[in-house]
Order: structure tokens, then C-alpha cells, then sequence
């Protein structure tokens, strides 16, 4: 397990920015020997300090290194690390059970261009040293629609500071979401806290997938509800 798991209580590991269940399902017993191996090979360890070259995390030789925060199912980290071995991926993903199953996934097909962080993402970015990724990727995070929760939102100042600070300059900022209001609060806070410049020409492009996009089965609920996606990115300025 990752060592952070084992050694502190878990209810002492940080909720900044993270309010939903750490656990579903009862993990099978197959399931938590793909969690212990799998967390043993791709779980960083934020008590050893980053190292200053961030691509030296990986046993891959890789040019870049991208961050995905909340993965869940895995379909979009997976297709990506896949599609891109030159590029080193941190996946970060608090929820146990999506935890174990890319940790089953991996047992199946190691990837030598991926690391995994299994808390709250906001403690993985104070972490990271400055400038060290090449773009960050928030896909469906959790949307809190209703107003008095929006302050749960991870998108807030000090989340796009912390991605300031480690996203480089001309690097990427990628946001998905099919909640109206959590597009148009992710807009008006990045113009607002001035690092990113959104790169939409006309609004068909917000409505376009990225390039390579696998889709995730958040997302194919929301479709399947009849809720749009919104596809943003922004260049750190
Ligand atoms: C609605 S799900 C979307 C999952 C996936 N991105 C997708 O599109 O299918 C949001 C995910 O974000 C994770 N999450 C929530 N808060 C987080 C935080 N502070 N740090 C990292 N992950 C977080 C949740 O555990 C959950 O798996």
C-alpha cells in the first residue's frame, strides 16, 4: 500500500479539497493484492521531497510530464499514458475502489510513464516543484451544484495559483465538465485570476472533444442524461 496509507490514520490525510467517499464497494481480495503491488510500484511518496526533475519519477524516459486530478475510472489516464510513452502521467485519485482498478489494469499492462497519488490532489501540487508540468487535466470533477456547495468546488483562486505555480508557461490547463454552472465558474475564475488565457476561437470549439478523447463513463452518464460536456483549455500565460 502507499505508505501514506499504511502509516497514518486515514481520517489525519487532508481534505482540503476533497469531500466525497474514500471507499465503495468491499475491495476483492484479488483487487487489494493489485491495490499493494500496484501502489508499492506507481504510489509516490510525498515525504521525500520532489525531486528537482520531475522526469527522473519515471523509468521511462519521457520529455514532459502531465498531471490528471480524479481519474476515476481510469479511461482517460490509461488511453493517454498509452498513446504518449514519450510523456511521463501522475494520476491522482483518492477514491480506493478507482484506485484498485487501475492498480488491476496495471498488473495487466505495466506502463513505465506513469505514477500515482492516492489523496487529495492540492497536497501533490505543493509538492511538485515549480514549472515542472506540462499541463494539468480536471475532467468531471465533482460539480456541486447546488450553490452552498459551490465552495467545495476544487476549481477556486487558490487551486489555480497552485496550478499556476507548477503548470510552465505555454503549458496546458484542461477542464471538462457537463454542469453549466461549473463551466461557466471555471471561466469567469480563470479570467479572473489573470494565469490562463482560454483558447476558444468560436463556441463549437468548447462543444469539440479534445484530440484522442476516449470518453470517460462519467461522462457517458451525462450524455446519456442529456447534460453537453464542455471541453476547455487554457494556456498558462
Ligand atoms: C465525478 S468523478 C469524475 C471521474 C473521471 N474524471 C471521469 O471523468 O470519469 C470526480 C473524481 O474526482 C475525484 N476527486 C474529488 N476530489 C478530489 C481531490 N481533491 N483530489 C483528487 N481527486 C479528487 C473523485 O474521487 C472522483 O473520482
Amino acid at each position: 500500500m502507499l505508505p501514506e496509507m499504511t502509516e497514518e490514520p486515514r481520517r489525519s490525510r487532508s481534505t482540503e479539497a476533497f469531500f466525497g467517499r474514500r471507499r465503495g464497494k468491499t475491495i476483492r481480495p484479488q483487487q487489494a493484492v493489485a491495490l499493494e503491488e500496484g501502489t508499492r510500484l506507481y504510489g509516490l511518496d510525498l515525504r521525500e521531497p520532489a525531486p528537482q526533475d520531475l522526469r527522473s519519477l519515471f523509468d521511462a524516459e519521457v520529455a514532459d510530464v502531465r498531471l490528471e486530478i480524479g481519474f476515476g475510472g481510469g479511461e482517460h489516464l490509461v488511453h493517454e499514458a498509452s498513446r504518449h510513452p514519450g510523456t511521463g502521467f501522475i494520476g491522482v485519485e483518492p477514491f480506493v475502489n478507482s484506485m484498485a482498478k487501475m492498480t488491476m489494469v496495471l498488473g495487466e499492462t505495466p506502463m513505465a510513464n506513469l505514477r500515482l497519488y492516492d489523496d487529495d490532489a492540492t497536497r501533490l501540487l505543493d509538492w511538485l516543484p515549480e514549472g515542472s508540468l506540462a499541463g494539468v487535466d480536471l475532467f468531471y470533477p465533482d460539480p456541486w451544484p447546488k450553490k452552498k456547495h459551490w465552495k467545495r468546488r476544487f476549481v477556486n483562486e487558490v487551486n489555480l495559483s497552485r496550478f499556476a505555480r507548477v503548470i510552465r508557461r505555454g503549458g496546458i490547463f484542461r477542464f471538462a465538465s457537463d454542469i453549466d454552472t461549473y463551466v461557466n465558474w471555471t471561466l469567469l475564475h480563470c479570467a479572473r485570476h489573470g494565469a490562463f488565457a482560454w483558447q476558444a476561437c468560436e463556441a463549437s470549439d468548447w462543444h469539440t472533444p479534445y484530440a484522442g478523447w476516449p470518453g470517460t463513463r462519467y461522462e457517458a452518464k451525462a450524455i446519456r442524461e442529456n447534460r453537453s460536456p464542455a471541453y476547455l483549455t487554457f494556456v498558462r500565460t
